[in-house]
């Protein structure tokens, strides 16, 4: 067959048998015009930006404005991450839990099988070998994503440390996740016809299934983010939490920052905030505090195990950022423009008159002659959005101005505070510290954010997303807390990471303004957690957990103290509804459910009710 005679053609780029098999079997299904093996090198790159420039997926961008950067959009149809197609497809549907989709494997198999059959028909097939961690370190694992898209072959350049490297260090070990992707538009139709290919090729039916026990990822219909480049949600994160199950560490939806004080103290910190809702933006703060220093590890994935030294250690999987563009300015992220100067593909914001980039929010002044992520001429008159509200930026995490220099560490970096956070209108504390690691895990567990537009569906809805992670654990979610809850045991008790609640998000009753300027004022909030980790603040007792007080927090004679307290307000009316919501949300997972989180909710009810109508 062809198919077979290609694959001969490319063998020696590897001897693994293994590799070469499975390559050749997916081929066999998939009936691709002709099989590509990734190496990464620049030639490689090049040669894929000429193909899509050729279709239509990328727009060079200005070389002055903006070096080595590409403007893309995708069908209007194909724009976020899609939950609702998304599967765990366990053995034993109690295994993927009440939060995910289940479907039987060998059902699954029968309608992939269906769906790959002949789908790369008329494409070319890229083999992308990547490592998630840095190569060679003993946190750091490897995947072979096989996909029909150059685009996705490109950005998993940018995303992951992809390319030869990565068959050597294989070597002919069988110890890799194997990832399929097909954009589901094969450019051959059933008679055999050929079918002119779109820039952006897609199908309407999106299949994003994975196999926790044999660790496999399929990917069937979009073209888009954590849909298509299966390193990153796919891998690091679902499949990746099961494997981090089986091996006693924990893979996070966080990012991992270096906080030093301006007395050279230093602290790392993780932070899970849900989709859209901040981590990127304080991965890269410029902090709005004289003589504190804040350096990125990573902005959205965090791989931690517990070290030699007993301490919980990060590393950041990713080789690159895929982050909102939106919001991101000279004033609230100025590292982040820092970090998209150049080498920087742009997906579905706008492009302006002369060849540049530019998103809502970015400056004031919306520039003439806009062209919309749909090819439109802009009308600012017309209510819609220049750039999509996920169009993202995808870039290097080393461009970042800001990037730690032992963010390649192979031995990840020492935790010292884990930060939950969502957008909370109500209710919520601007920050608060959990009393213990329990009750820290019963704060993650019960974490609730707005919805943004990172996935398909309602934006602005309340829901619990425990950990960040609802999207994103690969197995049963009480199974998850009761792996959290054992940390505590397998920690060196004196270097525990402490857990701390934050909001950025509360609003004035009534207005809907942010009561909190955050962005670079969020290191006020750091500050005070570098405090208490350093013991010079108090804080004060709550039902909720020890809060700060407004005195505490060093505002520098910036901000007002009326608002900070608002921020900071713990009100008995909104937690007993929260605490009711709790319960509902807690209710769904039956008798999975660990009993310290029952019990740590039952005694936050009854702190809850005991209080006077409001503290601080
Ligand atoms: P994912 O990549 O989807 O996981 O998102 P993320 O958590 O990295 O979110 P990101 O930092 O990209 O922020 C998303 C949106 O929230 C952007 O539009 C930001 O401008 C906005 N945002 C981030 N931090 C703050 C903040 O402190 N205050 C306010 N009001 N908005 C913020
Ligand atoms: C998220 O939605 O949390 C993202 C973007 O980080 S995507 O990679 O598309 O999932
Ligand atoms: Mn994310």
């Amino acid at each position: 067959m062809p198919q077979q005679a290609q694959v001969k053609k490319v063998a020696p780029v590897t001897q693994n048998t293994h590799l070469l098999n499975w390559v050749r079997d997916i081929a066999t299904l998939t009936q691709p015009d002709q099989v590509v093996w990734c190496d990464g090198s620049e030639e490689e790159k090049d040669r894929l930006i000429e193909e899509l420039i050729d279709k239509g997926t990328l727009t060079k961008l200005n070389e002055e404005l903006r070096p080595g950067s590409y403007w893309a959009t995708s069908d209007p149809s194909d724009v976020a991450r899609v939950e609702d197609r998304t599967f765990i497809c366990s053995e034993k549907e109690v295994d993927a839990g009440p939060t995910n989709n289940w479907m039987d494997p060998k059902q699954m198999q029968e309608i992939l099988h269906q769906k790959f059959a002949g789908s790369m028909a008329g494409r070319k097939m890229y083999v992308v070998p990547f490592c998630m961690g840095p190569l060679g370190s003993p946190l750091s694992y490897i995947g072979v994503e096989i996909t029909d898209s150059a685009y996705v072959a490109l950005s998993m350049r940018t995303m992951t440390r992809m390319g030869k490297a990565v068959l050597d260090q294989l070597g002919d070990s069988k110890e890799y996740v194997q990832a399929v992707h097909s954009v589901g538009m094969p450019l051959v139709d059933d008679n055999g016809k050929e079918i002119e290919d779109v820039s952006w090729p897609c199908n309407k039916e999106k299949y994003i299934t994975h196999f926790p026990e044999s660790r496999e990822i399929w990917s069937y219909g979009s073209g888009y983010g954590g849909n298509a480049l299966l390193g990153k949600k796919c891998f690091a994160l679902r499949i990746a939490s099961v494997i981090a199950r089986d091996e006693g560490w924990l893979a996070e939806h966080m990012l991992i920052i270096k906080v030093t004080s301006p007395k050279g103290e230093v602290h790392y910190m993780a932070g899970a905030f849900p989709s859209a809702c901040g981590k990127t933006n304080l991965a890269m703060v410029v902090p709005s505090l004289p003589g504190w220093k804040v350096e990125m590890i990573g902005d959205d994935i965090a791989w931690m195990k517990i070290g030699p030294d007993g301490r919980l250690r990060a590393i950041n999987p990713e080789y690159g950022v895929f982050g909102v563009a939106p919001g991101t300015s000279e004033k609230t992220n100025p590292n982040g423009l820092g970090t998209l100067t150049e080498n920087t593909i742009f997906t579905n914001t706008a492009l302006t008159q002369d060849g540049d980039v530019w998103w809502e929010g970015l400056t004031k002044e919306v520039p003439e002659n806009l062209t919309t992520w749909k090819h439109e001429k802009f009308d600012p008159t017309s209510g819609e959005p220049a750039a999509h509200p996920n169009s993202r930026f995808t870039a290097p995490a080393s461009q970042c101005p800001s990037i730690a220099p032992e963010w390649e560490d192979p031995a990840g970096v020492p935790i010292s505070a884990i930060l939950l956070g969502g957008r909370r209108a109500t209710s919520v504390p601007l920050v608060y510290e959990a009393y213990d690691w329990e009750h820290g895990v019963f704060i993650a567990s019960a974490i609730a954010s707005e919805k943004t537009a990172a996935a398909e569906g309602t934006v602005g809805e309340v829901r619990r997303d425990p950990m960040a992670m609802l999207p994103f654990c690969g197995y049963n979610m009480g199974d998850y807390f009761k792996h959290w809850l054992s940390f505590s045991e397998k920690m060196d008790k004196e270097k525990m990471p402490r857990i701390y609640g934050v909001n950025w998000f509360r609003k004035a009753d009534g207005t809907g303004e942010f009561l909190w300027p955050g962005f670079g004022d969020n290191i006020r909030v750091l500050s005070w957690i570098v405090d208490r980790i350093e013991g010079r603040t108090q804080g004060v007792k709550t039902p909720v957990g020890i809060v700060a007080q407004a005195e505490e927090i060093n505002s520098d004679g910036q901000l007002q103290t009326d608002l900070i307290t608002r921020a900071l307000a713990v009100r008995k009316s909104q937690w007993i509804t929260e605490c009711e919501l709790i319960e509902k949300h807690f209710e769904t997972f039956s008798n999975r459910l660990p009993e310290e989180l029952t019990a740590q909710l039952k005694d936050l009810v009854s702190r809850v009710n005991q209080m006077s109508e409001e503290v601080i």
